[in-house]
Formats: C-alpha cells, structure tokens, sequence
C-alpha cells in the first residue's frame, strides 16, 4: 500500500468548492491522517454500509443505490487487502480515501453516501467500532495470561520462597500465592476493559458535523445494525467526546503498570543473587561481548514499553483539555497514541501469555533464601501468644531471639530448645513445628492465605 503524495488542484478535493487556490503541498501533508488512519479502513466501511442501509429504511437511498454502495465497498476491502489501494495524501484521510474510490467504482451513487453524515461523526463511530474490537482482543489476552498464571500456581502452591517486604525477607509464602496474586491484579483489569467498554459502545453516527442533520435519520438502526447498545444523547458532545478513549489507555496504562511490576519481580528472580526461578531461553537473549549471559530482555522491555503507555495517556488527556465544543481538529491526534497503547498492550501482553506457563522454580534456592532472613519470627511470637503472653512481649522475646541468631549466625530453626528456652520458658518442643516453613505457610489457613490449601481452593474457583 502506497501512499502518492501530490500538489493538488482545489477542483481535486471533496471539499473543493468554496476555494480559490490549491493547498499547500506541506500543509497539505501536514493536515492528512491518511498515513495512519488508514488501520480504520474495515470498520470505516462497515459503518458506511450501516449508514447507507439506514438511509434506504427512512426512505433517503433507493435498494439499488444501497446494493451498489455495499458491493463498491466490498471490493475496497479487497482491494485493501490485496494491497491494490493506492492511498492519496490529497484525500487527507481514510474517510475521502474511500468514498472517492467508491464514486470512481460506482459513479454519481457513491456521492450520495455521505448524506446526512460528516467526517466528525464517522470518525467518532470508526474509533469507536475499532476499539471494541481491540478490548475484546485484548481481553482475550488478559484471560490467557491468568489461566497461564493459575496454571503455575496450581504446579507450585506448595513451593517456598520468602515473602517479602521492603524487599527484605519478611516471612515464607508459596510461589502459588505469589502468581495468584498477580492474578488477582488481572481480575480488577479485566472487569476495568469490560466497564470501559460500555461507555465505548454508543454511537456517535447521525450527530453530522455538530448539530445533527435535516434527514429523517434512524439512528437506532444504525446502532442496531453495528452492534452498539444505544445512539448518543447529545450531537455536540458526540463528535468531540474521547472520554471513551482516555479511560480506555487509563485502564491500559494500569495493565502495564502490573506487568511492569511483575516484570520487575522476573529480573530480580532471575539475577544470580536471587537465582529463583528459570525463565526459557527463547524468551531471553544473549550479549554480544559477554559469552556467559542470559538477559531476561521480555519482561525488561515490556517494563520500559510501559513509559509509553503512560505518556499516550497524558498526549490524549492533553490534546482533550480547553478543547471548545464541538470537533475540533486536534483531535484527529487522539489516533496515534491509541494505536500505540492498544499494540503494546497486546503485545506486551502475548509476550506474557505465551512465558508464563514455561517459567520454572528453583526450589532450593528459594528455601535458602526464606532460611535467610528469620522468616518464621513472627510464627514463633503467635505462638508464644497461644502460650498466653501478651502479643507485645512476645514480639520482645523473639526480638532478642533474633539478635542472637544474627550473632552466632543461626536461624531459629537451628537453634537447639535450650537455646530458645533462654528467651523464654514457655517454649517447648513441638516448638519446631511452627519453625519450620511448611508449618508457618500451612498454617496461614484463611480465605486470602499463602496455604497451600487457600491457593488451590483460588485456583478451582479461578478455574470455573
Ligand atoms: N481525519 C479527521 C480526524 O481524524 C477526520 C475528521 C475531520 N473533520 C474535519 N472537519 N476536518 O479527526
């Protein structure tokens, strides 16, 4: 697909009428979308066909004109997609791209589609019909990535490592858990997408260039016929409005933002000092100098792509502000950052679908790290309390516990029951059960726990 850029006589343009001298050749290319709106190109069509059928029920095109219109759209696509559409800077946008090749294919009937409609409103209904599509991609996605997710941590609910706070080790968890919580994260984004998607599918069609038009239209038709819940209220606010796409990357930019975050775990859990899991060498690469590396490049990347996410986010919450009503051409900029957020959103997200499942543990490695840290201290204060000691003493006594272990450089597992007793003498054998971090995991049996247990029973519901 080409795009021919040209100097243009004003008798050329669609809107050709009322001007005395061509465009500009620069301006000319600096005021067209064509070179990236041109995506829009099925769902530009499909809402042209919607609107000429409309038109046909009130009365407006005759069967024939609507028969012609549908059959000259229906060889665009495949010429688009055969790659025989030549696409012309002149016609500025995918809007005139297609209904000046339509006219060229079925003559004076083609000039008859833009009836009772403006760009203003197609645009709106075009950006609105695609992005549908990409939520329902998207979400798509975002389900694969949680069964990969559940699938993990159904393999590996009673696999230890420490948990951690401030990023010092605070006490055991299993890895089950741990996936399930970035799970939990994908839930909320999920139902987001779904909530944003309500507010993405009303149609804007019938609004015109602002006020609305002269015909007799039917836009509950047209709604009907492309597949959106309801027509919009008010004409003005249709083709100006993009709250549907700011909250669309808002919800985007929140998805990154927890891919990011489990990104950052990937990197760490990878390095050599933390060596917990293995992520497979076809989601990695190589150095160039350095014979001996394995770089987790995916999730590093899809950390970084999230700047980008965040910054269309801004671009469109900016483009949108002090914008009188009602179209304004800065909106035609709401496209490129949309398109950017929605191809690294899916690709961020496949890049994680398709790793998550193959992602392997290192179990030992995890159990010398949660050994590393005094994991269980807080199982040995809860059980000084189910000894009787007020919760506060108990924190003091497994303090100084502590202290001493850091100095004869003993976890309190390996401190022997005369060792313990000196802090407290209360303590008694079955001391051990708690200590260890099968004991300290299993017994954080709730609904939200890191048991074992609770991670399954998450992982059937999920599951259903
Ligand atoms: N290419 C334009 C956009 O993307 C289409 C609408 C143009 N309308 C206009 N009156 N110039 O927003």
């Amino acid at each position: 697909m080409s795009t021919i850029e040209k100097n243009s006589n004003e008798a050329d343009k669609l809107w050709g009428g009322r001007f005395t001298e061509s465009t500009d050749a620069f301006v000319e290319a600096f005021t067209a979308s064509i070179t990236f709106d041109k995506r829009l190109y099925k769902h530009d069509i499909a809402g042209s066909k919607a609107h000429a059928k409309m038109l046909q029920k009130v009365g407006i095109l005759t069967p024939q004109e609507v028969d012609d219109i549908h059959t000259g759209l229906d060889e665009i696509i495949e010429d688009i997609e055969a790659g025989n559409f030549e696409w012309s800077i002149q016609l500025e946008d995918i809007h005139m791209n297609i209904e000046a090749r339509l006219t060229d294919k079925i003559g004076i009937t083609g000039k008859k589609l833009h009836t009772g409609r403006s760009r203003n409103d197609q645009v709106a209904t075009d950006i609105r019909l695609w992005l549908r599509e990409q939520i329902d991609l998207i979400s798509a996605e975002l389900k694969r990535l949680q069964s990969g997710l559940v699938e993990v941590a159904e393999r590996e609910a009673e696999t230890i490592l420490p948990g951690f706070t401030h990023l010092q080790v605070a006490q055991p968890i299993t890895f089950g858990h741990h996936m399930m919580a970035w799970y939990e994260m994908l839930v909320r984004d999920f139902e987001r997408l779904q909530d944003c998607r309500k507010r993405v599918n009303i149609l804007p069609l019938g609004a015109a260039a602002l006020a609305g038009t002269t015909y007799p239209i039917d836009r509950d038709y047209t709604a009907e016929l492309l597949g959106f819940d309801c027509a919009s209220n008010n004409s003005l606010d249709s083709v100006s409005d993009r709250d549907f796409a700011i909250e669309f990357i808002s919800a985007a930019s929140l998805i990154m933002m927890h891919l990011s975050r489990f990104s950052e775990e990937l990197v760490l859990w990878t390095s050599a000092q933390f060596n917990f899991i293995n992520l497979p060498d076809r989601f990695c690469t190589g150095s160039s100098i350095m014979p001996q590396k394995k770089n987790p490049d995916v999730p590093e990347l899809v950390r970084g792509k999230t700047g980008r996410v965040y910054g269309n986010l801004i671009s469109l919450l900016t483009i949108m502000k002090s914008q009188p009503l009602a179209y304004n051409k800065d909106n035609q900029e709401d496209k490129e950052p949309l398109f950017d957020t929605v191809d690294t959103l899916l690709g961020s997200l496949r890049a994680f679908a398709d790793m998550m499942p193959h992602v392997t543990t290192n179990e030992e490695s995890m159990r010398q790290a949660a050994m590393q840290g005094f994991s269980t201290a807080t199982d040995l204060a809860d059980y000084l309390v189910g000894k009787d000691m007020p919760f506060r003493d108990a924190h003091e006594v497994v303090g100084n516990a502590v202290a001493y272990g850091v100095e004869t450089g003993k976890d309190l597992s390996e401190m022997t029951l005369e060792e313990l007793q000196k802090f407290s003498d209360v303590i008694g054998k079955e001391v051990f059960e708690v200590l260890t971090l099968e004991g300290s995991v299993s017994a954080r049996n709730h609904l939200g726990g890191t048991a074992p247990a609770q991670v399954l029973a998450r992982v059937a519901e999920a599951k259903s």
